[in-house]
């Protein structure tokens, strides 16, 4: 399937939206802001759409996707929430939460969306431009994050043009996206609630709505079958071009530091480049600069980047979580 298209930038104005919205009603690729990340939109029931979507990314189709609704009404058109997943709804839509659960008979989102599973990803955000396009489009939006497969995920349209222009229709650029990290999923099944990728809200704010324990699909107390794609559960993803060296204490010549917090290692003169996460040292303000600190670390030509240990409490868990994905060992085919 040939990818190459001409790439508007488009300003987030009415006419703006109108022009995205026509776009996915025509069976485009558009993408837009949303809280967490840049989202790549294509009309979920649109099964030509979602291919075309899988080819601009160069996703495995086996990954499936997120549906993305208005609300949470809209949500149960997609898939049976139970009790637990209702009470997380409640608490987080909209926001960077993502129930998987089983799919409605009559769901109509199509089916390469969900990769043939029986189950569905969806997700009610909490950003002004994507709601407006949904409202207009007026069915689910599937919208990975806005990158080709296996790169860094996109906070700024300068990054979605940077890594998909001329592979889809449109971008409406909306600034930063205040979150900087993609959302939490949670997988819904009975009476559990399973982890399966750390995300834009923090695990201890999910278990006190519970007021269980989230469950680990890897873990003993589980028996969740998780899909070949499970997020991120293959290690390299989230990867910048430059090697990554987590935890480092000290500045090897030629490298480029990530620092976090007050104190920064005393060899930063070895630095070709060095940025901090955040000098207060607050999770927040770190995972928003995560992505677009390591973009612009590995444009300083560093073929590695020192990074300094981040704490592991709050959002500190997936800032680690895709600091170690980003510094596995590269795959061939990566998965998004
Ligand atoms: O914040 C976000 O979630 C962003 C914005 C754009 O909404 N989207 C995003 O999508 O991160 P994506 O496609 O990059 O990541 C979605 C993850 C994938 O790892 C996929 O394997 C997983 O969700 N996923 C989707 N459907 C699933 C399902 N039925 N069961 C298990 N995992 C699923
Ligand atoms: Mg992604």
């Amino acid at each position: 399937m040939s990818t190459e298209r001409v790439t508007r930038l488009l300003p987030a104005t009415p006419a703006g939206l109108q022009a995205a919205a026509r776009c996915l009603a025509n069976g485009g690729l558009a993408a837009f802001p949303t809280e967490t990340v840049y989202g790549l939109g294509a009309d979920a029931t649109n099964p030509e759409a979602v291919a075309r979507l899988y080819a601009a990314k160069n996703r495995p189709q086996f990954n499936p996707l997120i549906a993305h609704v208005g609300d949470a009404a809209a949500a149960r058109e997609l898939v049976c929430l139970d009790a637990v997943a209702e009470r997380l709804g409640t608490a987080f839509w909209p926001g960077p939460l993502t129930l998987v659960a089983p799919q409605t008979g009559n769901c109509g989102v199509c089916e390469i969306a969900a990769a043939g599973l029986n189950t569905l990803a969806v997700r009610v955000p909490d950003h002004p431009i994507t709601r407006e396009l949904l409202k207009a489009l007026a069915k689910p939006i599937v919208a990975p994050s806005a990158n080709r497969s296996g790169h860094l995920s996109p906070t700024t349209a300068s990054h979605v043009l940077a890594d998909l222009g001329g592979r889809i229709d449109l971008i409406i650029d909306g600034g930063a996206t205040p979150v900087g990290i993609e959302s939490t999923i949670v997988a819904c099944e009975g009476d559990t609630a399973i982890l399966l990728r750390p995300g834009g809200i923090a695990r201890a704010e999910i278990e006190r709505v519970l007021q269980a324990k989230l469950l680990d699909p890897l873990g003993p107390r589980c028996d969740y079958t998780l899909p070949p794609s499970a997020p991120g559960r293959l290690a390299s993803h989230y990867a910048p071009r430059a090697r990554l060296r987590l935890n480092a204490r000290q500045v090897n010549p030629g490298e480029a530091l990530l620092a976090f917090g007050a104190t920064s290692p005393p060899d930063l003169e070895a630095a070709i480049a060095w940025l901090n996460l955040s000098a207060t040292g607050d999770l927040v303000v770190a995972a928003a600069n995560l992505y677009a600190h390591l973009r612009v670390l590995d444009q300083s030509g560093a073929t590695t980047i020192a990074v300094m240990p981040v704490p592991t409490e709050g959002l500190g868990e997936t800032i680690n979580d895709r600091l170690s994905r980003a510094a596995a060992p590269r795959r061939p085919a990566q998965v998004a």
